[in-house]
């Protein structure tokens, strides 16, 4: 990955690894059925007709009251959409859809356990499952419109009415993924000033019951050491009746929601009329300094956004059954499973557990099963059921007319089996590049519309315009094969509004790198700072080519190095700590932990502390592969651990230059003992591709 606009990359480099002049055409069978297969939306979202073009994306909505000025942009970068209207997202989702369609279904709903028959739950029951819920936040809680609730909550129904309930408030919902521990979610808690946790007892992953309502207890300590008081924590149960936690509820403060929404049964709740810039939810994510930054989207612009972009790019008939295998607690769930889909009245997909699991034919059971044809998910779980099943969708008789990949780059020979194998070469690949922060796809093919090319996301979607600048703000060429950092020269509809509590954080993240005058009002002076290198082809497709800051994409999710070190530096034993990435065939990326101790500590058992640390106060997601005591650090001479050495031992990379070191003599003893034992354990990487090395050689740098 480069960093500069000087590091040179060329067309030809990239070639030798990944074949991009491949193409491949949508069938027509798709094409005759595609609602993009005209090119003359294309023409309509040209930027000549910016902002305009966007209320063909609010018009998929119904507005209590229609908007007056479809972009605001007299104080950037806090841009409005749609402003003047007003609209609720749980009406928009739920209600409106029961005059035409109250039988079908919104959500099918797979528990982890084949054992446990599918839920079919229908819009009317969804929409009756929402108001008592509503009821209860609103009656029990005292919760109203502006307030924030954190949601920690795995992938049950009961996620969706939730979100769907506090949205039928104006109450802005924050959901924690449920793999998260405790400590994770009460930071969460505390940094959104929420007084309700909602949480679930436990839920199935790999065939066993998970006790969740634990990490609630620790949740609240935590937000309370930040000086958040939690007032109630709401427990959903997996099976009501029944307890499936060890954790005792605390009296006054805890309460089972399936013995409290009895008093609310058949209760309506008239959907709270909200402003189009009034936020919708946050979703915190990480960034390479400092703590996690809650994205806070917008209630009209953001599901304008995901309702455009479910119809175009997902091509979500009325008569599609989809399924984005997602988890809803990130962003992808939020607009692809939740509300994209939702707001167009379709019928949505959720799986509670693993995808191996009892076996690896799993997945395409539940697509044989349900019918499903259009599926969604990520590179490392491609990866990781062509490894354990390569022959498994054969198998079973579904038919995908689409498929979706997000999260990360995909490598063309997994493209290629996805499409081959899960595909059965009938489907058309939409691999699509965004972010937590940009609330919907940014990069993206129109499949009815145009060619797929492995490894590339595609051309900036419908009226977002992207373009790779160098360091000193020139734009890259197309076709020069420099890279360089992607930015999007415009606003759109569901970019986060702010990073929540902190605006001064948001500018300077997002807008501060590249923007030509800070007094202007225009917004062709703030071109919004995505931090991935990408390189641009002549025919304007980019390829992204990974993040530019210290963040490590571990499985498509981003974990800060700030965070995981904090969290290793929670071992009294430890001094200093360093993440660093290393190539995974599965996960993409995955972490490796690089400690020095402090003097006199005793290093027994300190790896497994290291870890245990991670995971508690991160999540298991953030577990490092690998912890490594070392007696010293490489550094710099102002004392900077030289990250990019250490992930260059870790990879078996070369790590150049090191004459710049206040300490060049440690590298050869770190690199004898890691690489030694890796050999040992037969952990060497496969040999990595330019863009890799690229990526190794500049972690952690300046
Ligand atoms: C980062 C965003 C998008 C929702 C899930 C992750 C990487 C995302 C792609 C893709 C190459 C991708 C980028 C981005 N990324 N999609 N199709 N091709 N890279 O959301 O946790 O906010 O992470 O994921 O590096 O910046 P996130």
């Amino acid at each position: 990955m480069s960093k500069s606009g000087d590091n040179v990359v060329s067309e030809a480099q990239i070639a030798v690894h990944w074949r991009e002049e491949e193409v491949f055409s949508p069938s027509a069978k798709f094409i005759g059925q595609a609602y993009a297969s005209d090119p003359a939306i294309l023409e309509r979202f040209r930027e000549e007709n910016f902002p305009e073009c966007f209320r063909e994306y609010a018009d998929l909505l119904t507005w209590d009251q229609y908007w007056h000025t479809t972009l605001d942009s007299s104080n950037p970068p806090f841009w409005k959409w749609f402003v003047g209207g007003r609209l609720n997202a749980s009406y928009n989702c739920v209600d409106r859809h029961l005059a035409s369609s109250r039988d079908k279904v919104a959500i099918h709903w797979v528990p982890e356990p084949e054992s446990e028959s599918t839920q079919a739950i229908t819009y009317q029951e969804l929409h009756r499952r929402v108001n008592e819920f509503a009821a209860l936040l609103r009656d029990d809680c005292g919760l109203k419109a502006g307030d924030r609730v954190t949601l920690h909550m795995p992938m049950v129904p009961e996620l969706p009415v939730t979100m769907l309930a506090c949205a039928r408030l104006g109450v802005i919902h924050s959901e924690v993924f449920a793999g998260f521990s405790g400590g994770a979610c009460g930071g969460r808690i505390a940094d959104s000033g929420s007084t309700v946790l909602i949480t679930m007892d436990g839920y199935y992953r790999n065939g066993e019951i998970i006790d969740h309502k634990m990490k609630a207890d620790e949740a609240v300590i935590t937000a309370e050491a930040e000086g958040q008081e939690v007032a109630k924590v709401l427990v959903w149960r997996r099976h009501a009746g029944q307890f499936a936690s060890q954790s005792p509820m605390v009296d006054g403060r805890d309460f089972f929601v399936d013995e409290v929404l009895k008093d609310y049964r058949g209760q309506l709740v008239d959907p709270v009329s909200m402003r189009a810039e009034d936020p919708l939810f946050i979703m915190y994510t990480s960034g390479s300094t400092g703590k996690p930054k809650g994205a806070q989207h917008s209630t009209g612009g953001y599901l304008a956004y995901v309702a455009g972009t479910s119809k175009y790019y997902q091509d979500i008939h009325p008569e599609d059954t989809y399924w984005c295998m997602a988890d809803i607690g990130w962003i992808t769930g939020h607009s692809y499973i939740v509300y994209g889909p939702l707001a167009l009245g379709a019928t949505s997909v959720m799986y509670e557990g693993l995808p191996t699991y009892p076996d690896p034919g799993r997945v395409w059971r539940i697509a044989e099963r349900l019918g499903v044809n259009i599926f969604h998910t990520a590179p490392t779980t491609i990866r990781m059921l062509r490894k354990v099943g390569p022959d498994e969708p054969a198998k079973y008789d579904y038919h995908f007319k689409h498929m979706t990949t997000v999260g990360e780059p995909i490598e063309p020979a997994v493209w290629r089996w996805y499409y081959e194998t899960v595909g059965k070469n009938e489907a058309v690949i939409v691999d699509t590049w965004w972010q937590t922060e940009t609330g919907g796809f940014m990069g993206a093919t129109l499949p009815g519309l145009m060619a797929m090319k492995p490894g590339s996301c595609g051309p900036g979607v419908l009226g977002v315009y992207p373009a790779i600048f160098d360091e000193n703000g020139e734009e890259v060429d197309s076709g020069s094969g420099r890279a360089g950092n992607i930015c999007i020269r415009n606003p759109w509809p569901g970019a986060l509004q702010t990073i929540y509590g902190q605006p001064e954080r948001f500018v300077s993240v997002y807008y501060e790198k590249y923007c030509r005058d800070k007094d202007s009002k225009d917004w062709h002076d703030w071109p919004y700072f995505a931090g991935d290198g990408a390189v641009k082809t002549a025919d304007g497709y980019f390829r992204i080519l990974g993040r530019v800051d210290d963040v490590i994409n571990v499985a498509g999710h981003r974990l800060g190095t700030k965070e995981l070190e904090s969290a290793c530096l929670t071992v009294p034993e430890v001094a200093e700590a360093a993440a660093v990435p290393v190539v995974d065939d599965v996960r993409g990326r995955a972490v490796e932990m690089y400690v020095s101790l402090k003097p006199g500590s005793d290093p027994d058992g300190v790896e497994a502390k290291v870890a245990k640390a991670i995971e508690r106060e991160i999540g298991k997601i953030a577990r490092p592969k690998k912890v490594w005591i070392v007696a010293d650090m490489p550094k710099t001479r102002s004392g900077k651990i030289m990250r990019r050495v250490i992930a260059s031992i870790s990879n078996f990379s070369d790590y150049g230059d090191i004459t710049t070191l206040a300490n060049p003599e440690v590298v050869d003893s770190i690199r004898h003992h890691v690489q030694s034992e890796k050999m040992a354990s037969h952990d060497v990487p496969r040999e990595l591709t330019f863009d890799e090395i690229e990526e190794i050689n500049s972690f952690g740098k300046e």
